[in-house]
């Protein structure tokens, strides 16, 4: 007889409907684990920017001195103003606030106070930018909000930076990036990520180039989730026909260019490796039942510069996939909110989904417990 798995079910829908248990997680998340907050080369030279929005809080993620990279919360030491509007841009050498002209330095030191120096007792070093803590694995960047990082990024990464360090994903340019609004929670979209039970129903173009059955799961870590997918024979990469239009990623091994790795880092970030590209969800959470995802594209720079670079074999193809489940997601949120919505047992194709519910649950449980979990 084949092997037998004890059934586990879904989580009850206050997990995905409930917006008071939406604003404790989102705490539990994005306020103290490190969480994926876009790509370094989106803020290539001194004074680059870029803004953050995640928790009611704005991040600045500025390019200092030397290349290196700083987060400060978007509020200025004076009255609390923001100091930066647009969503990315240059700040010049320093960051001045629009209101009465503070003017930070690069690394966040407070350089001009007009109309201060008559006031007793005030020291400009007593009032620099507040910082997060940002971090950096091949080129993505992390932020944290924890007052003092129970742990680095390389931590909670869990090996993950080793297991792909072949990709070089620092070495690989973003091409393409669509912004998806979906009425969906965070969470729901990491269990759509992470399971392709879904795959012959909803994505009949990805079944004709991987088997839904051909996804092996590695055992589930606090870190990630993910597993690999096989190709078809004759086919190389997920694209609209599958063909080769570019090569395989240099740090690559034949038998990796046979698969494709998808992996939930979380909270907040779904790595899918292709042979011959990256693409990065990452995911914002705007409310409890509302997902702000990015998407992007990563080609190495010598594909980018050969003649006749295009991307959209792989862009086309996936914004189709992703569109698909986006709205298995919405619906999905929709029918969590029915007073007839009971949790219902998982397949065991579904092994990541409950594996990410028990993390889910030991958060909130060590939250509760006043024992923050680490990561
Ligand atoms: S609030 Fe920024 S200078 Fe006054
Ligand atoms: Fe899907």
């Amino acid at each position: 007889m084949a092997d037998r798995f004890p059934m586990a079910l879904s989580l009850p829908a206050r997990y995905y409907v409930d917006p008071e248990y939406y604003r404790a997680e989102l705490e539990w998340y994005f306020g103290t684990m490190w969480f994926h907050a876009g790509r370094a080369e989106e803020i290539p030279n001194r004074g680059d920017y870029v803004l953050r929005e995640v928790q009611g809080e704005s991040l600045i993620v500025v390019r200092g001195d030397r290349g290196a990279i700083h987060a400060y919360y978007n509020v200025c030491r004076h009255r609390g103003t923001r100091l930066c509007e647009g969503s990315s841009g240059s700040t010049g050498s320093t960051i001045r606030c629009p209101y009465h002209a503070w003017t930070y330095d690069l690394d966040g030191r407070l350089i001009g106070a007009p109309h201060m120096e008559r006031v007793e007792g005030f020291r400009p070093e007593d009032y620099p930018l507040a910082r997060a803590a940002v971090d950096t694995w091949d080129g993505l960047l992390f932020l944290n909000l924890g007052d003092r990082p129970g742990e680095t990024l390389r931590a909670q990464l869990a090996g993950m930076d080793d297991l792909f360090r072949p990709w070089g994903m620092g070495d690989l340019r973003a091409a393409r990036r669509v912004v998806y609004d979906v009425a969906a929670n965070w969470k729901l979209i990491v269990h759509n990520y992470s399971e392709c039970l879904h795959c012959p129903g909803v994505h009949p173009a990805l079944q004709k180039l991987s088997h839904y059955l051909s996804g092996e799961n590695e055992p589930a870590d606090d870190g990630y989730l993910g597993g690999r997918m096989a190709l078809r024979d004759g086919i190389a990469t997920l694209s609209f026909d599958g063909r080769a239009r570019r090569a395989c990623l240099l740090g690559l091994d034949a038998s990796a260019c046979r698969y494709v790795y998808y992996y939930a880092v979380l909270p907040n970030l779904l790595l899918s490796l292709h042979p011959d590209y990256v693409m990065t969800h990452t995911l914002w959470p705007r409310g409890v039942g509302r997902t702000e995802i990015v998407c992007e594209w990563l080609f190495h720079p010598d594909a980018i510069a050969a003649p006749g670079f295009d991307a959209e074999d792989a862009v086309s193809f996936w914004d189709l996939t992703n569109r698909q489940d986006w709205h298995v997601c919405e619906q999905m949120q929709l029918g969590l909110g029915s007073r007839a919505y009971r949790p219902g047992p998982y397949s065991h194709r579904e092994d990541l989904l409950p594996a990410f519910d028990r993390l889910i649950l030991e958060r909130e449980r060590s939250h509760q417990d006043g024992k923050p979990a680490t990561g």
